[in-house]
């Protein structure tokens, strides 16, 4: 039974909910934080929370003491909505976008998800897995702890199940925890481009059951969008994903206001993702539906295509969990720090609310939130520490990584 001792930390983010799945409202800007804390943890879980001058109980002989003074200490990170399984890369598109294009016409042009799709094609499950581990590590170095990644650079059957075997290995082999989405809706593959509800009879038929039956994926995602999945197509996979036993999240409102919310609302969705153009509408659908909100920053300011209302949202009520996005053509980024810096200068987001978003209600987003997403007592003990100030400081100093010590599951990870 091993024991580890962070104390002296000048500042301790809890994040704790008391118990509740997720932060919504007022309480999102609620932190829990503590000055000159104390944190035990023992077989990889937090087993007590204390100040300076508590005493910890039962301390085994062959503890290991960390003294965090100077440091303030966060609940990992939880990257919950990201694409990082993919082969080659798009910088071709960023200068194109950069020359006054948008990411519609380059899609429009042949490139966007899928001149990703034609290179993920080609990649060995072998490459993609290396690509993806080094992804992995580097997310690790800059303070996130659990990562979801999503399939839909396949956009075949075969294709697709390799991109899931990737993940699911990664999820066994890796020190971050991973969840697996299948997003074989991604977009029309060039095969169907004339037949599009043969393509979604593939995906019902075909694909989804296999998932399924190999447990490859504990979610299924749909790119609801104009041009892309439409609702009722949308809503046919979801449904049949629903049947097999899988949870639910739909790429929803990027583009325009097309349906997605509604429908995530509609099926309960465990999140609604995007959302730069819903409307009040939507807005009270999702609040009502207990659907958490992932906002992505990263894509808004990459794509330069404006922001989603996170204001509103909170301020319904709506649990707002913010994700990077991190993919080839849409936000070639997965700093968490930098999202919270972003959705704090150009969302109306505060710090607190940021910090929320970017662990407790991003966990609830995967329904992890029992086990990640704050440092309480009995859950998992994935705990960052950084070499800033205040909590505040890590959001303001933006571009740099602040990281002093990351710990996984109770275990210190070396780089
Ligand atoms: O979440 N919106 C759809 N899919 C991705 C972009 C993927 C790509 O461009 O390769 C997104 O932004
Ligand atoms: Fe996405």
């Amino acid at each position: 039974m091993h024991q580890l001792l962070l104390k002296n930390i000048s500042q301790l983010v809890t994040v704790g909910t008391g118990g509740d799945r997720v932060k919504a409202g007022g309480a999102q800007r609620e932190l829990g934080v503590m000055e000159n804390a104390s944190v035990l943890i023992e077989n990889g879980v937090f087993r007590w929370i204390g100040t300076q001058g508590d005493a910890p109980p039962g301390l085994k002989e062959d503890i290991t003491v960390i003294d965090a003074s100077g440091k303030i200490a966060l609940p990992g990170f939880v990257d919950s909505h990201t694409h990082l399984v993919f082969a080659g890369s798009r910088e071709y598109e960023f200068a194109m976008r950069a020359g006054g294009k948008t990411y519609q016409q380059i899609a429009e042009q042949g490139g966007g998800i899928l001149s990703t799709v034609h290179a993920t094609r080609q990649a060995t499950k072998r490459d993609l897995k290396r690509l993806a581990q080094g992804r992995l590590d580097a997310m690790l170095q800059q303070g996130t702890t659990t990562v979801e990644i999503k399939s839909g650079y396949g956009l075949d059957p075969d294709s697709e199940v390799k991109m899931l075997e990737c993940i699911h290995e990664l999820s066994e082999e890796q020190y971050s925890t991973v969840v697996a989405t299948f997003l074989g809706a991604h977009a029309f593959p060039p095969e169907f481009r004339d037949s599009r509800d043969s393509y979604v009879d593939l995906v019902c038929d075909r694909m989804l059951p296999y998932v399924a039956k190999r447990r490859l994926a504990q979610f299924c995602d749909v790119f609801c969008e104009s041009g892309y999945f439409s609702v009722d197509q949308s809503r046919r996979i979801l449904l049949r994903a629903h049947e097999l036993g899988i949870k639910l999240k739909v790429h929803a409102d990027e583009l325009a206001a097309s349906g997605g919310s509604v429908l995530a609302a509609e099926l309960r969705a465990a999140s609604a993702d995007h959302l730069e153009h819903i409307d009040s509408d939507g807005i009270a659908l999702l609040k009502n539906a207990g659907t958490v909100a992932t906002l992505l920053p990263g894509v808004s300011f990459f794509l330069n295509h404006g922001y989603a209302p996170a204001r509103k949202l909170i301020d319904a009520g709506v649990p707002v969990a913010l994700a990077s996005d991190f993919n080839p053509g849409s936000c070639m980024s997965f700093s968490m720090p930098l999202m919270m810096t972003i959705a704090c200068t150009h969302m109306g987001m505060t710090p607190e609310e940021a910090i929320s978003a970017s662990t407790i209600n991003g966990a609830a987003a995967l329904d992890l939130s029992d086990n990640y997403g704050s440092i309480e007592i009995g859950k998992k003990a994935d705990i960052v520490l950084y070499d800033v100030p205040n909590y505040r400081y890590l959001i303001y100093h933006f571009g740099t990584n602040h990281v002093s010590l990351i710990i996984k599951h109770g275990v210190i990870l070396e780089f």
